[in-house]
């Protein structure tokens, strides 16, 4: 029996995520998480703020606030977010810990053990004013192709261009505005990918199974062959070369950010030992080793958007296998495209589309998980616009999951009052054939989740929930209770099971909704707990048994709200 170890791609500390970084890689993680707790796998699932770089330290700046201090409070600004949106990260830690630092310099000596570490001598902007050296995206100046006045050292928002530092005209530092900026010399260390691109590219040949995007990345990498890529940084904020003449550099953030799956485990297992040690928790099992070294049944499954497939199908890759050691290496890698936000970028510097901190003050976290799972940029790139999620929210969680829901209950409640789930009448073969299309469903549905298909997989849940509206017009128990009051209640009661079913077998997408309506439908915890090949019995909850009716599941979204919502977040012109 293989362990299922998931990995979101770790956010950058800096700022709140907008929605479509959260569809991009921790949402469909929770949800294929949650889905295989629900098959009784053993699962593991992995998080992290990736708080090394310019940026964040560029941000502490601009706050005013020391870049610790500032990680510090961004880390649990977002933590508090992903809570409230239900991902259940088993932990969700921080690139800046102890552990991380640890593994990272570990996994650097064995590299340079090996003979893949190089050292270059390159020339770097140095900023006289601001006493550092700027990264190329912190230069900036009139591009010498189009005269865009504020090209950036790497790349030209106004012609595109990829651009060196040099090729700006009247350079200045992005972070002072200084103009007194001159050209150093500076030691670093390389990675050699070249002498490793043989054995990255069978790594990936291995792999035949992986989407096809996650392939094309990677094959496009390998084919305009690799070659050897700079690991430090002449920065402060980050972890420390652990070599003489490197004192004041650090790792490149993009070397220590992965190695934060293997630290983030560790730093979980050692908080359980921390609980053990001053008597606030239970010794267990918490063997973060037994995830990553020589871990031969683990299947590890890696989510990310498409922007960070390099790193995870070349770079990472190589770093772990040049250190010579067993390391869990990923078995598959979910690529996402981009979502757009009505036709254009989610742009945090122009406030255009929702982002996370504000998506919850509005809806709650169901409909955004729901929605966005409903619209995922699995095989291209797909837009967020508000009509589309009106339509969704109104049809699929309101029409079809909540008003099924909502009906059955409020009816059995009125007519069979006070004596819980009603009794009485015989299955017949409708019914029967009720149970096997229910069954058949949610074989679907499993697949298309095991398979890591989510699109495919709202549509099979679609369908599972289509079968209750369907049989519950077919029966019409409201027509029933004027002739036949036992086959009405068995209609009733076959419905009330089936209102089990759909909240169950959705929890990994509605994980909110579910919970109310189990509760509704007073399920103790070990009832609510039980096994995804378990959800689908429709003669579990029988009669007697007392209910609730729960207030309406989802609020319709109306014309207005569309309209106010369009004008909120559009975003400033340029
Ligand atoms: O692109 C990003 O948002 C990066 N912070 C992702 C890092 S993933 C991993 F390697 F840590
Ligand atoms: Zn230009």
């Amino acid at each position: 029996m293989p362990r299922y170890l998931i990995t979101s791609a770790l956010p950058y500390v800096n700022g709140v995520k907008h929605l479509g970084n959260l569809v991009g890689s921790m949402l469909p993680a929770d949800v294929y998480a949650r889905f295989l707790r629900m098959e009784g796998e053993e699962v593991l699932y992995i998080c992290a703020t990736d708080e090394h770089g310019t940026p964040a330290e560029v941000s502490a700046m601009e706050a005013g606030m020391d870049v610790r201090e500032y990680c510090d409070m961004m880390h649990e600004r977002q933590k508090d977010i992903y809570r409230r949106f239900g991902l259940s990260f088993d932990h969700f830690g921080r690139s800046s810990s102890r552990e991380n630092a640890e593994l990272t310099k570990h996994i650097y000596l064995k590299l340079n053990e090996n003979g893949f570490i190089e050292e270059r001598t390159i020339r770097q902007i140095y900023s006289l004013e601001d006493g550092r050296f700027l990264p190329d995206r912190y230069v900036i100046g009139t591009c010498s192709k189009c005269g865009y006045e504020a090209a950036r050292g790497d790349q030209c928002d106004g012609c595109a261009s990829l651009l060196d530092p040099e090729d700006l005209i009247e350079p200045r530092s992005a972070i002072s505005g200084s103009t007194n900026l001159e050209m150093r010399e500076s030691k670093h260390l390389f990675i050699r990918l070249d002498l490793l691109a043989p054995e990255i590219e069978k790594w990936v040949d291995s792999h035949t199974d992986w989407p096809r995007l996650t392939s094309g990345v990677a094959k496009k990498w390998l084919n305009e062959g690799l070659q050897p890529r700079c690991i430090t940084r002449d920065l402060s904020w980050g972890i420390p070369v652990p070599r003489e003449g490197y004192e004041g550099k650090v790792f490149y953030v993009w070397f220590d950010a992965p190695i934060e799956y293997i630290g983030a485990t560790w730093e979980w297992a050692k908080l359980l030992d921390d609980a053990v040690q001053d008597g606030s928790g239970e010794p267990g099992t918490r063997d973060w080793k037994s995830w990553w070294f020589g871990a031969s049944d683990v299947h590890y499954a890696q989510f990310m958007a498409k922007d960070n497939l390099p790193f995870h199908t070349v770079i990472f890759p190589a770093m772990l296998l040049g250190t010579r050691e067993p390391w869990t290496m990923a078995s598959y890698i979910k690529g996402f495209n981009w979502l757009t936000y009505h036709g254009g970028k989610f742009s945090t510097s122009r406030k255009r589309g929702v982002f996370t901190d504000r998506a919850l003050e509005i809806f709650p976290p169901d409909y955004w998980r729901y929605f966005l799972m409903a619209i995922a940029p699995e095989s291209d790139d797909s837009d967020f616009t508000w009509p589309m999620f009106a339509t969704i929210v109104n049809k699929d969680l309101a029409g079809n999951f909540g008003n099924f829901v909502n009906r059955t209950l409020k009816l059995t409640a009125s007519r069979f009052e006070g004596g819980g789930i009603p009794g009485g009448g015989q299955w017949s073969p409708r019914e029967e054939r009720l149970q096997l299309d229910v069954n058949e469903a949610l074989e679907e549905y499993r697949k298309c989740l095991r398979q890591m298909e989510f699109r495919k997989g709202v549509l099979a849940l679609k369908k599972l929930w289509s079968l209750g509206n369907l049989y519950i017009d077919e029966r019409a128990p409201w027509s029933l209770l004027k002739t036949d009051r036992d086959e009405a209640a068995m209609v009733l009661r076959t419905c009330i099971n089936l209102v089990r079913t759909f909240a169950l077998a959705s929890s990994p997408f509605i994980p909110f909704t579910s919970k109310r309506v189990t509760r509704a439908l007073g399920l103790k915890p070990e009832e609510a707990a039980v096994s995804m090949a378990q959800v689908g019995d429709l003669r579990v909850l029988g009669p007697g048994r007392p209910f609730e009716v729960p207030p309406v599941l989802f609020k319709r979204i109306e014309e207005a709200d569309i309209e106010k919502m369009t004008k909120e977040f559009a975003g400033e012109s340029v």
